[in-house]
């Protein structure tokens, strides 16, 4: 039963609502008629010079286009925002450059604050792992504060790829294979990065990207073809945007990939007919570096003209640093290609957004040297960090309960390439900063134990080199130490844009080195550090634990030492499925089950399998251990009906029947049996991180509304159909522990 709440107590709520709805639509009506007045005074030129973003020379995140003239492009009105600006003295700067122009509208700056800004968090993968929605928005909530404190207004951030293929090496920037889980998290980030909305000095612009589909490249390879069904772009590949622009998004950014033949920056289905049509969205839509210019280069059009008239028709409102928009709209409005209107309506949209920034009111806002100087030495943040990490570390494999290291520990052999590295812990897409100081496993380590542990390093070999030189110093270290902990994986530089992989080993020699160091016959704990699933198969059968810690930050040694001596039990899960091999990619859990499923391994003639290998993954989506163990039990549903408009309820108990307190991710399934458009043998519909201590139990309960229920028929229409469900309840999605049924009756 619900509390009962004072009648007057409601009113004031109501009330509280109400006023606020409505002071914002007061604002909106003042800011549009702001807009109105300065757009009755600008020059076409003007207006086009709102569309036209360039990069700052210092820290291009794409190929430049050499341009002497962008700061007087600046001073003339023909530049409405930078990307690659950043710190209160260099916008400061640049601001009083746009404010020397006629109408003096300033710039709009943006950066890539895809994972911290000065503080570095976990990659956003890494961040999925801890399914741990509080924590994700925390920390693009301190990376927007630190930010905004360094003259930034806008982040290319949150990335809501769904991918199923870690050959792309952007899975690392993303939030996994899921559109459940990535639709939670898209709106944790969203809601992080804008907090109490924008014009508040600790809240940025998201820009949610790369819309749409771009995880879905043929091959996994960066930028390659994207070619699906409307039905799968629906069902997989929207709903995370959907759930970002829902959650108020101020800007998107289009993709590089052409779907299905258009280009998406060319594409007038995904940017108007979806986001701006059926989706109401009245931010602005960014072109990613150069796509509209890179129209050309798809077969789309013949020159930059022809692409700025298609991506302007198209709903794409800034060309980033494509140099198309400012070399050709003005021409294409003469020539009659393009109406005015058209462009308009993209000032508009990005005027809105400047106003909303209170840009107009105050320009330097966000350029405050001193609290620049403040907000990013706050220890606070370094804090948070590493409480992100934490909880980001995945516990594969945990062998005779080798971890958590034992405090009377006399010795640990740290060893491996990646062991004493710093910079890798930044991963891809990191803010680069003079003397940056990240903690490696090895300085983690020193801080944990001092002089209570013996530490000693070999680093064995290179990431990527075949030089096995090293090996035999690093087979001594380990011999000579009680434990060992080896770090593997891949370079920073390994994942991220442009980084697409066909090969997922373990790059160089490094599996031979822990082949060297099984020889020892010590205990071997590997971290496993890396951008995205690695295939380790060798590893996976040997080491006798494994933890999988992503790149993590400026914590990051931190972190693992706390993780590795039990001073936080591993609680994450994975948010990607790793396969035993390329082979199987695509893979993912939410799979169909076919017309001739494996029913038995030992039966899979003529059924959809492999005869060389099992379909199963090597780890499955919502894989991950603990130091403690769980069990989940007494599952009930409270009617084994429910009509469309009515509700379920699900509960279980979960017990933490081990030694040590923990976190467990209970996750709720669902499998719609018979439709009239196939449905996946399982769909992550719900998930609740419990933390319970030894021996504590706690009663979970779900609540299976229409909206768990709907799908896209085969004309796109969101509905539901009657019949039976499986309802299945697990701590992975190949571990499921309870399940029950229940029918949608109409
Ligand atoms: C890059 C990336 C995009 C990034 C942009 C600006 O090419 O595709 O994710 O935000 O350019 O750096």
């Amino acid at each position: 039963m619900l509390p009962k709440i004072p009648f007057t107590l409601v009113c004031l709520l109501l009330v509280g609502q109400l006023s606020f709805a409505q002071q914002k639509a007061k604002d909106n009506v003042v800011i549009e008629k702001k807009i109105d007045a300065l757009m009755a005074k600008m020059t076409i030129e003007e207006k086009i010079g709102q569309l036209n973003q360039y990069t700052g020379d210092r820290l291009a995140t794409g190929p430049v286009t050499a341009n002497s003239t962008k700061f007087q492009d600046i001073k003339m009105g023909r530049v409405g925002s930078m990307l690659n600006v950043r710190g209160a003295a260099d916008t400061r700067m640049v601001q009083e450059i746009a404010l020397q122009s006629r109408l003096k509208i300033p710039l709009i700056f943006g950066l890539d604050v895809i994972h911290g800004y000065r503080t570095h968090f976990p990659i956003p993968l890494a961040e999925a792992a801890s399914w741990d929605l509080d924590a994700i928005e925390l920390s693009a909530h301190i990376a927007a504060t630190e930010a905004a404190a360094s003259g930034l207004h806008w982040t290319f951030a949150p990335m809501v790829d769904i991918s199923r293929d870690p050959r792309w090496g952007r899975v690392m920037e993303g939030a996994g294979e899921d559109p459940y889980l990535g639709s939670l998290i898209a709106r944790a980030r969203v809601h992080g990065f804008q907090g109490n909305g924008l014009g508040n000095t600790d809240a940025i612009m998201a820009c949610v990207k790369h819309f749409a589909a771009y995880g879905a490249a043929i091959a996994g390879r960066d930028y390659n073809t994207v070619d699906m069904s409307e039905h799968m772009l629906w069902e997989t590949y929207l709903p995370p945007f959907k759930a970002a622009a829902d959650a108020g998004a101020a800007t998107f950014m289009n993709s590089f990939n052409e779907l299905n033949g258009i280009p998406a920056t060319g594409s007038s289905y995904l940017q108007r007919d979806i986001l701006k049509g059926k989706w109401g969205f009245t931010g602005f839509v960014v072109s990613d570096w150069g796509s509209v210019r890179e129209m050309v280069a798809h077969g789309f059009a013949r020159n930059n003209y022809e692409a700025a008239k298609y991506a302007i028709t198209a709903g794409s409102d800034m060309d980033m640093e494509g140099h198309a928009y400012i070399d050709n709209l003005k021409k294409l409005v003469n020539d009659k290609k393009v109406d005015i209107a058209l462009i308009d309506d993209a000032v508009r949209r990005v005027l809105r957004k400047k106003f909303e920034l209170g840009l107009f009111d105050d320009p330097f806002r966000f350029s405050d040297a001193a609290r620049e100087t403040k907000v990013l030495s706050d220890p606070k943040n370094k804090i948070a960090a590493r409480t992100v990490a934490e909880k980001s570390i995945v516990l594969l494999k945990n062998q005779n309960q080798v971890l958590p290291l034992s405090k009377t520990t006399k010795s640990i052999a740290v060893i491996g390439p990646l062991a004493k590295s710093g910079d890798d812990m930044k991963g891809g897409w990191a803010v680069p900063w003079e003397n940056d100081h990240l903690v490696s496993l090895y300085e983690g380590l020193m801080n944990k134990v001092g002089n209570s542990v013996k530490l000693t390093y070999a680093q064995g070999c290179s990431i990527t080199d075949s030089s096995k030189a090293g090996f035999a110093e690093a087979v001594e270290t380990a011999r000579n130490a009680d434990v060992i902990v080896v770090a593997i994986g891949e370079s920073a530089y390994m994942a991220g844009e442009a980084k697409s992989r066909a090969n997922l080993n373990v790059p160089g020699v490094q599996e031979e080195l822990i082949k060297a160091l099984k020889a020892t016959g010590k205990p071997m704990i590997v971290m496993m550090m890396a951008g995205r699933p690695l295939i380790f198969n060798y590893t996976a059968q040997n080491a006798d634990a494994i933890l999988y810690t992503w790149w993590l930050g400026t914590e990051a040694g931190n972190a693992m030492a706390n993780v590795l001596f039990g001073d936080y039990n591993p609680s994450a899960k994975l948010p990607i499925t790793f396969p035993r091999a390329e082979g199987q990619i695509p893979i993912f859990y939410n799979a169909k089950n076919t017309g001739r499923p494996v029913k038995d391994l030992n039966d899979i003639v003529y059924k959809s399998a492999y005869i060389d290998m099992p379909n199963s993954p090597a780890y499955a989506f919502g894989y991950g251990l603990s130091y403690t163990t769980f069990t989940l039990t007494d599952l009930k549903i409270n009617q084994p009906k429910m009509t469309k408009d009515g509700k379920l309820q699900v509960t279980c108990m979960l017990k933490n029947t081990g030694n040590y307190a923990g976190a467990q991710v209970v996750q709720l399934y669902l499998h719609d049996l018979v439709a009239s458009v196939t449905r996946p043998v399982k769909e992550l519909k719900d998930f609740q991180k419990v933390f319970l201590q030894a021996g504590e139990s706690k009663e979970v309960t779900f609540v299976i509304d229409k909206e768990k229920l709907s799908f896209y028929d085969s004309k796109l229409n969101w509905i539901t159909e009657p019949g039976e469900f499986k309802l299945m309840i697990g701590d992975a999605s190949d571990h499921i522990v309870l399940e029950s049924s229940f029918e949608l009756i109409d």
